[in-house]
């Protein structure tokens, strides 16, 4: 059993490393840009609003919403090489001026209190170990009345088969995920009064055909590189059946939440 530090250590590696973006592609998350300007939507965020996106990744959320709804971004994540990249692609961009970086923890998020009109976090809160304490610092950074947007992987109330529980399902997201009404409760109990949810299951069973082509091409094309960096193609692609099996079974599934900062209370970080 590896401990929360591990896990978080573990993730924030994996998801630096280059091979993974020859995996993933451009997007880091089940519905791409699309379900990313959904959430914008849902959020109502507009021009010269203030952001914070938790566990950016490469930052495409951020530079989309910077680009595309004229707010400013402030991105964190844990992993040092992939803060490095969001800030050379954010500047190549041309949007250093209105989206910058921060390397920290989403359970000590590295950002005032009370300032952001909106948090949103992507295809990661299933993975923070202290899921309450995340969502007290989401509380914490946002204004009164201002919102968070999540968009995450779900599982059905039974729990998942229990080769989808290693530390290789914890990285993909996928095995400490909780059914939607759980997230909607954690959120609740840290101050934010959940406003909206919908579901987007078929995000995900596209994310993984997606993830399981490129794996057979980049097999052919870049198996060298994938072996030098750590990749077993062949456990991947044995994972990546499993996971597809299960979505198909109804056990993972992918949602969308909105929670509001309730107005007159006070929220206090754990
Ligand atoms: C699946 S990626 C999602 C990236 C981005 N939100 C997106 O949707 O494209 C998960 C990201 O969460 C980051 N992460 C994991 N645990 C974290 C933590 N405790 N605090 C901050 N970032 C974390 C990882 O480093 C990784 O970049």
């Amino acid at each position: 059993m590896s401990t929360p530090a591990e896990i978080k250590a573990c993730c924030a590696a994996s998801y630096g490393n280059d091979a993974v973006a020859l995996v993933l592609g451009e997007s880091y998350h089940p519905g791409g840009p699309a379900l990313t300007r959904k959430l914008a939507e849902r959020l109502r965020l507009h021009s010269g609003q203030r952001v914070a996106d938790i566990a950016t990744g490469p930052g495409a959320t951020a530079r989309l919403l910077a680009a595309e709804y004229d707010v400013t971004v402030d991105g964190v994540d844990l992993g040092q090489s992939t803060v490095e990249r969001a800030t050379a692609a954010t500047g190549e961009a041309g949007l250093a001026a209105k989206v910058r970086f921060h390397l920290g923890d989403a359970e000590r998020i590295p950002l005032p209190d009370n300032a952001f009109d909106a948090v949103v976090c992507e295809c990661a809160f299933c993975t923070f170990p202290d899921k309450a304490t995340a969502a007290a610092e989401f509380a914490r950074i946002l204004r009164p009345g201002g919102r968070v947007g999540i968009t995450d992987v779900t599982i059905a109330e039974g729990g998942l088969p229990e080769e989808l529980g290693t530390l290789a399902a914890w990285v993909a997201c996928i095995a400490d995920a909780r059914p939607l009404a759980e997230y909607a409760a954690i959120l609740e109990r840290a101050g934010l009064r959940v406003v909206h949810t919908e579901t987007h299951d078929a995000a995900i069973a596209r994310m993984i055909d997606e993830i399981d082509a490129r794996l057979r091409v980049l097999r052919m094309t870049a198996s060298a590189r994938l072996a030098e960096a750590g990749v077993d193609v062949e456990a991947v692609l044995r994972y990546v059946a499993l996971a597809r099996e299960a979505v198909a079974d109804g056990l993972i599934g992918y949602a969308l939440l909105v929670a509001e900062r309730r107005a007159s209370e006070r929220v206090f970080a754990g």
